[in-house]
């Protein structure tokens, strides 16, 4: 199964093997490219998926000493994402399928970040609560069945990677902002500052973490124009605590409340390690077993696109296009899979 994965700032191309697992991948992250405007320019990143996805396709299938033919299926990510980033991989999947005369598919780009723990550990399996935090989701799904997920819980403004986006900004660090912030807490205490904890105690599952973002603000005015590199650590700290805080309650809260033992972190916040201290004691704490990505394979990826194909596959469940028309659906509900 080869996966083109193109909705947003990394162009990610894989061939994953139903039974031999991952023969070759190849990412090209956008990450520079989006830094001078602090976030992503949807025009730029879609040409720059253009120019990327050829050489990375021929990087992979060298890695994975195939030719083209010898694919059995293409797979490529359909929705969410941005429409102009996904089209181009909708576009070149359509027509290397066209070419080779294999099936097309389509791939829910949160499926794909759900089902990436798999991609380490095959033997994880159903049903499972679900963490998805991502730069552009934060929910918390119960994993029935592969394509049956429902929806406990999720933000109702800023998603998690947002709100370490938007706070890194406000502090002055680069593009993408989560791993930043990460790097600048290490040096800092985390009860610096006194930061709200948004719908920690709202008893439902939901999230909020634009208040979160105002309350950033709000400090750093009154740290004005110079503040110490000390101060500046500290708030990156006590933001990074407060998003995680509130996560790893509600993780928990989740698992408890549907009565599973098994919890799934997925996404690219998925990579921020004082979250993963947090949820693994939390879930010591329940008797639970948490399971994260490998840290590879937190951020966008292509493997993680070509797994999810193979097992929808697998499982009678994928809906493969034999007449190449490649569509996209740039908002698409996880729910409706
Ligand atoms: O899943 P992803 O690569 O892209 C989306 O589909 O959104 O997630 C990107 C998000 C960004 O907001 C980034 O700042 C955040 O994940 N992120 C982190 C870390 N690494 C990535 N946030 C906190 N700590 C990290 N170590
Ligand atoms: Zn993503």
């Amino acid at each position: 199964m080869l996966g083109v994965e193109t909705s947003c700032d990394e162009t990610g191309v894989a061939v994953y093997d139903s039974h031999a697992g991952l023969l070759g991948h190849a990412l090209h992250s956008q990450v520079a490219l989006h830094q001078a405007y602090g976030g992503v320019v949807p025009e730029l990143a879609s040409r720059d998926h253009i120019a990327r996805v050829l050489p990375l396709l021929d990087a992979t299938l060298e890695q994975a000493g195939l030719g083209l033919h010898e694919l059995d299926a293409v797979a490529y990510t359909r929705g969410p994402g941005l429409a102009g980033a996904l089209l181009v991989g909708a576009g070149v999947a359509a027509s290397l399928a066209m070419a080779v005369g294999k099936p097309l598919l389509g791939v829910h780009h949160l499926e794909g970040h759900l089902l990436s723990p798999l991609l380490s550990e095959p033997e994880l399996d159903f049903p499972f609560v679900a963490l998805l935090v991502s730069g552009g989701h934060t929910m918390l799904l119960q994993a029935r069945a592969l394509g049956d997920y429902l929806l406990l819980g999720e933000t109702v403004d800023d998603a998690a990677g947002e709100a370490f986006d938007k706070s890194a900004k406000l502090l002055g660090l680069g593009y993408p902002g989560g791993p930043e912030l990460a790097r600048l807490a290490e040096r800092g205490d985390p009860r610096g500052f006194d930061l709200p904890r948004p719908k920690l105690h709202s008893g439902d599952l939901d999230f909020s973490f634009a208040g979160l973002k105002t309350a950033v603000l709000t400090r750093v005015r009154q740290l004005g124009p110079e503040p110490g590199e000390q101060a500046r650590a500290d708030l990156a700290a006590s933001t990074q605590e407060a998003i995680t805080d509130v996560l790893a309650a509600k993780a928990a809260a989740a698992l408890e409340r549907s009565g599973m033992r098994t919890l799934v972190v997925a996404g690219g916040v998925g990579a921020n390690l004082r979250l993963r201290e947090k949820l693994d004691a939390a879930c010591a704490r329940i008797g639970a077993r948490v399971h994260y990505p490998a840290l590879q394979w937190c951020t966008d990826n292509g493997p993680m696109i070509a797994y999810a194909a193979c097992r929808r596959l697998q499982a009678g469940l994928a809906r493969a296009r034999h007449d190449y028309a490649f569509d996209i659906q740039p908002r698409w509900d996880l729910a409706e899979l």
